[in-house]
């Protein structure tokens, strides 16, 4: 039985409880967090739990293996460090750190002590998403001209990161993931209406060397919870959408043709085909828990994919978003990204 501790137990430390205690050979034995209500509130939905106001406690308890961070962003490194030096295996979510010499910093700590240290990018579990990276890598969807994504809402409010740190995120990892590739360079611009300095609205492009263009539209400013990425190729069209009815991917057999226009030399006309539009079926699956799964496969020695919500790609996420906050500086100026590695 492995020992999980949990850490932050805000709006979403809690599922990483409920997800960890439904798995047969996982048990969280302890939370902690600084605000006491949040703490007993925690305690009171997961009775057995230890509470802790000091997560230095939890961190020399010696039966805990593995401890999941879910405190502010800006809290992340230090609380990561500390726990990879006491020995214990960390996850931790998304994103990684507030800084990319932090996020490096981690991944090297990990890798010298031969600890996990997972990232929690959770949409790489989602099963509508995992729909979007296999069909990218078919050849009938051809290449990948664009692809767009939407995630906004009104709140929750951060004060530490902004909405692109906090919500496109995923997207990034997301776009990386079906790309099969990291972008070169990025555009963003956004605005900071409700607390300066921080962006509650941020519209980033991201190029990568094949051509490919992913855009992210990322706000807790708007009224409606939007959860939704399109998906262009050369052959077909797909969108996935979260909260989508009858289901949350449609593929649109939906492409453009060039044709000779007569008695031209080198003009064509572009015209539409318009095909059949498929719902694939995709079994509904808490990512979460599939994301909790994984870890725990990983603490016994049983994952072979170390890949999936590494610490290295989540440094690279961290890498990206540091260069969308320096062409936000720069009212949308195309940065260079920069890795760490
Ligand atoms: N994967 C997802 O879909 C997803 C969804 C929501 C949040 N998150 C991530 O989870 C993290 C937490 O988000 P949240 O919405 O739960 O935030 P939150 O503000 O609701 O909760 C954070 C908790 O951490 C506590 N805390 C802060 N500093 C601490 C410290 N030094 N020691 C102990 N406790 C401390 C706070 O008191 C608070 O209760 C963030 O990194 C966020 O990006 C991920």
């Amino acid at each position: 039985m492995k020992k999980i501790a949990v850490i932050g137990t805000g709006r979403w430390g809690p599922n990483h409880v409920r997800n960890f205690n439904a798995l047969k050979d996982c048990q969280v034995v302890a939370a902690a967090d600084l605000n006491a209500e949040a703490l007993a509130r925690m305690q009171a939905n997961f009775p057995g739990l230890q509470g802790y106001g000091d997560y230095r406690e939890i961190l020399r308890r010696r039966d805990v293996d593995a401890v999941v961070v879910a405190t502010p962003t800006s809290t992340h490194a230090s609380i990561v460090r500390e726990a990879l030096e006491a020995g214990k295996h960390v996850l931790c979510e998304k994103p990684l750190t507030a800084n990319s010499a932090d996020a490096w910093d981690l991944v090297k700590l990990a890798e010298q002590a031969g600890l996990h240290l997972m990232v929690g990018h959770v949409f790489l579990f989602n099963p509508g998403i995992d729909y979007l990276i296999q069909a990218a890598r078919e050849e009938a969807i051809g290449p990948l001209y664009y692809v767009n994504a939407i995630r906004t809402n009104l709140g929750p409010f951060r004060s530490d990161v902004n909405a692109a740190w906090d919500l496109a995120s995923h997207d990034i990892y997301i776009f990386n993931a079906i790309l099969g590739r990291r972008p070169i360079a990025v555009s963003a611009v956004g605005a900071s209406y409700l607390r300066q300095p921080v962006e509650d609205l941020v519209f980033l492009t991201l190029q990568y060397d094949n051509g490919t263009v992913a855009h992210a539209h990322a706000s807790w400013l708007d009224p409606r919870k939007v959860r939704q990425i399109t998906m262009v190729g050369e052959k077909k069209m797909i969108t996935w959408d979260e909260f989508g009815t009858p289901a949350p991917v449609m593929v649109f057999d939906r492409f453009v043709v060039r044709e000779p226009i007569y008695n031209t030399f080198g003009e064509f006309q572009l015209l539409t085909r318009e095909g059949d539009v498929m719902i694939p079926r995709i079994p509904p699956k808490e990512p979460l828990a599939a994301q909790a799964a994984v870890f725990a496969a990983r603490l016994r020695g049983e994952d072979t994919d170390l890949t999936r919500g590494s610490a290295r790609q989540g440094a690279e996420v961290v890498d990206i978003l540091s260069a969308v906050s320096r062409s936000l500086q720069h009212h949308g100026a195309m940065e260079k990204i920069e890795y760490g590695r």
